[in-house]
């Protein structure tokens, strides 16, 4: 990191509590506007959970009423767009813009993101999510890029590069937030927060890879994790954050804790008792900015008083936040200007459809689709809870579930539910679309249209967990829907989860549909009408049942404000889907992890009752047309692959050409294959072109038992197809 006079001239006449006060990020939301003042007089170096007035009211009392005037710096969770407020442009979750492998369109929604964020005058966004989700019990799996690092690490960087430009003084930049170092979502049972028993050789293997480039890319801040390895919190374990992230991956940033840790380590982790100790091992361990545990600052002043931390730690925490608020050109501007009039305008919201109809993902189809006007069809019932309710499809992170300022209930338009998708679709045509709400997801309603409650939010949950009075409640809704479906031509029927079941605190132990939606599928099943499922939710469900009952699945995940539209244009074939699963779909619940990337040596691979497969795949999805690999060859030299890919449908479309690499026998276990390069290609119907992508060392590397990488002589299988599976891809051997 640079040293800079300026910097060491501040340092040198910063008092200790003028020190503790840069090192703290105050949460406005929790502590109020006279509270944040108070702060803000001290020189508090950030503040969290604020936009518009108090924003800029709390960086005027910094700059003009603290005695050193460093402006404060203000961070918000834009994690899938500036979500937290009502009018700004709403993308796809992180999970579902993975599903388009499009580092282009990723580097936009940053770029979105980034202006829209820097309007209201914020500097700083906390994302990307770089954890990988290989357990979907896990309740954040909708904030990840799934469970592939090679992916996660590639749509990371292109997000980070979005976020941040070309200079961070930029208007329209923001500091990016790498999250969470490191390991967050391997914890044991995918339980949030909880500890994860790997080792270091697996971190460096598997969580390593996404930040490394993160840090390759200049992120400028990055997040410790809530979690533990091997009973150490990552909030204290110095060999993650000094040893790894700072010595090894050279990151020159600085670094901030999740949502009060400190305090976690004596309420949570049990392994301090005091606020003093707390405090003092967060900051020895490395961390430069500590997220909302605001009694920090007397601690540890008084552990410095006491002599039982040397000053020279906060001076380098202090060192690294004002290094990139110098970076950020904050004395020049305390606050962002973006582009006025830029939150929500139409040219974002072109991206926004673009980002929702690259995520569409076809899971299964048996020609029903694309659905055609072909007078055969004279009435669509669109059914299901996730067919009209915009909250299910925007899923975490919005201004339903993390509200700031205020709590607001009702949906800001524009916005396109599915419902809402196919009555523009058919709207110059003659066939009639009834709709039908059919059950709620998980015993929370939420009544609209032709209901007795009409309007209203409704929470009803049931004192108790009895089935019956569930299905008894239930089944006035489900039998009107069957009746709307007997007399249709064709079911769309909406199922999944909703933000109740997504992020923090959301863990399941059960993947399978909730509420009254199996007994839904079922009756309507029942009824010889086809039936197109559209997955609307935040994570992979075990849904062996919908695939068998459906005539085609369509995964939306959670696809933003234009999703319905996007859906809607890929069922009666104005877009021919292109997504391809970031994330593998178990089979059923206890088959997880199921993630494609497995170690080899499971007597069997299967267990007795269950397949060995997943349900779906990494990588994969289907499209209107077929794509054929020919020609794979490899440049040792250059390490190089390329391979010939043809279009052999009727339809335009665009493949995801993906490769993969094998390490046949290493000195240490290594997965059947990893993820090693992507990309997209167009082609038109009939249309043949051959494919280039470049492999880095990593794709051939493993990391030893004493944690050193290193590429071994042997043979390796280089193999490129359409998705993971064995089926769709062709291969080489090669030696190294
Ligand atoms: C939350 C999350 C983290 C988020 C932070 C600030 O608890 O773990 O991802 O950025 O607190 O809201």
């Amino acid at each position: 990191m640079e040293s800079n006079d300026f910097i060491e001239k501040l340092i040198a006449e910063m008092t200790l509590e003028e020190k503790a006060a840069q090192m703290l990020q105050v949460p406005v939301s929790v502590v109020g506007m006279d509270e944040a003042r108070e702060w803000a007089r001290k020189g508090v170096g950030s503040f969290l959970n604020v936009i518009g007035d108090d924003m800029r009211e709390i960086q005027r009392v910094v700059c003009e009423e603290s005695r050193l005037k460093i402006p404060a710096v203000f961070g918000i969770d834009a994690v899938h767009g500036h979500c937290l407020n009502r009018r700004a442009t709403i993308f796809p979750s992180q999970l579902a813009m993975a599903a388009s492998f499009d580092r282009e369109l990723v580097e936009k929604i940053g770029r979105v993101t980034a202006t829209e964020v820097a309007t209201e005058g914020i500097q700083w966004t906390f994302s990307p999510i770089l954890c990988l989700a290989r357990d979907p019990r896990w309740g954040r799996t909708n904030e990840t890029f799934g469970e592939d690092k090679y992916l996660a690490g590639e749509l990371g960087v292109a997000i980070i590069k979005g976020y941040q430009g070309e200079d961070l003084k930029d208007g329209s930049s923001v500091l990016a937030c790498a999250k969470h170092f490191i390991g967050y979502g391997e914890a044991t049972g995918a339980r949030d927060s909880y500890d994860t028993e790997i080792t270091f050789r697996k971190i460096r293997d598997e969580f390593l890879p996404p930040f490394r480039k993160a840090v390759d890319a200049g992120c400028a801040t990055i997040m410790t994790a809530y979690g533990s390895i091997d009973g150490t919190p990552l909030t204290i374990n110095d060999k993650a954050l000094r040893g790894l992230l700072r010595d090894e991956l050279g990151f020159d940033g600085f670094l901030i804790t999740d949502w009060d840790t400190v305090n976690s380590l004596i309420r949570r982790q049990r392994v301090c008792d005091n606020h003093g100790d707390a405090s003092r091992l967060a900051a020895a361990a490395g961390n430069d900015m500590i997220m909302c545990s605001t009694e920090f600052y007397d601690a540890i002043v008084q552990q410095v008083r006491e002599g039982k931390l040397q000053e020279s730690v906060l001076d380098e925490a202090v060192r690294h936040i004002l290094t990139i608020k110098l970076r950020q050109g904050l004395w020049e501007k305390p606050l962002k200007t973006g582009i006025p009039g830029s939150i929500g305008c139409d040219a974002h919201h072109e991206v926004a459809l673009k980002a929702a109809r690259e995520s569409v993902v076809l899971l299964s189809n048996n020609g029903v689709l694309p659905v055609r006007n072909d007078r055969k069809i004279r009435k669509i019932a669109v059914i299901g809870p996730n067919a009209d309710d915009i909250r299910a499809q925007y899923g975490d992170w919005t201004y339903f579930t993390h509200p700031v300022p205020g709590r607001e209930t009702e949906p800001e338009r524009p916005y396109v539910t599915l419902l809402e998708g196919v009555k523009e679709q058919l709207q110059d045509t003659d066939i009639k679309v009834v709709y039908s709400y059919g059950c709620s997801v998980n015993r929370r309603f939420y009544y609209k249209g032709n209901y007795p409650d009409t309007g209203a939010f409704m929470e009803q949950v049931y004192a108790d967990n009895d089935h019956d009075a569930e299905f008894y409640k239930e089944m006035p809704y489900v039998n009107e829907a069957a009746a709307v479906a007997r007399e249709s031509d064709l079911v769309i029927l909406a199922l999944g989860d909703n933000y109740t079941q997504a992020g923090e605190y959301t863990d399941r132990a059960d993947l399978g549909l909730s509420g009254m939606q199996g007994a839904l599928l079922r009756v309507l099943s029942t009824l010889h009408v086809p039936i197109v499922t559209v997955l609307i939710s935040s994570k992979p469900l075990a849904i062996p049942d919908v695939v068998k009952k459906s005539d085609a699945v369509i995964c939306a995940f959670n696809g933003g404000m234009y999703s319905g539209r996007a859906v809607a244009e890929a069922i009666f074939g104005k877009l021919n889907p292109r997504g391809r699963l970031p994330i593998s779909f178990p089979v059923m619940t206890g088959q997880v992890p199921v993630y494609y990337n497995q170690l080899p040596g499971w007597h069997e691979g299967r267990y007795v009752d269950c397949p060995a497969e997943p349900l779906f795949a990494f990588g994969e999805g289907l499209s209107y047309t077929w794509y054929e690999y020919s020609g794979l060859k490899f440049d040792k030299e250059t390490k190089t692959v390329s391979v010939d890919v043809k279009n052999t449908g009727d339809m335009d479309g665009v493949e995801v050409v993906q490769v993969y690499v094998n390490d046949v026998v290493s000195s240490v276990m290594t997965a059947v294959k990893n993820l090693a390069a992507f990309c997209t290609v167009d082609l038109k119907a009939g249309e043949q072109k051959t494919v280039e992508l470049k492999l880095d060392d990593e794709a051939f590397s493993i990391i030893r038992p004493d944690e050193t990488s290193v590429i071994e002589p042997g043979e390796f299988i280089i193999m490129a197809g359409h998705s993971s599976k064995d089926e769709d891809q062709i291969k080489i051997s090669v030696e190294f």
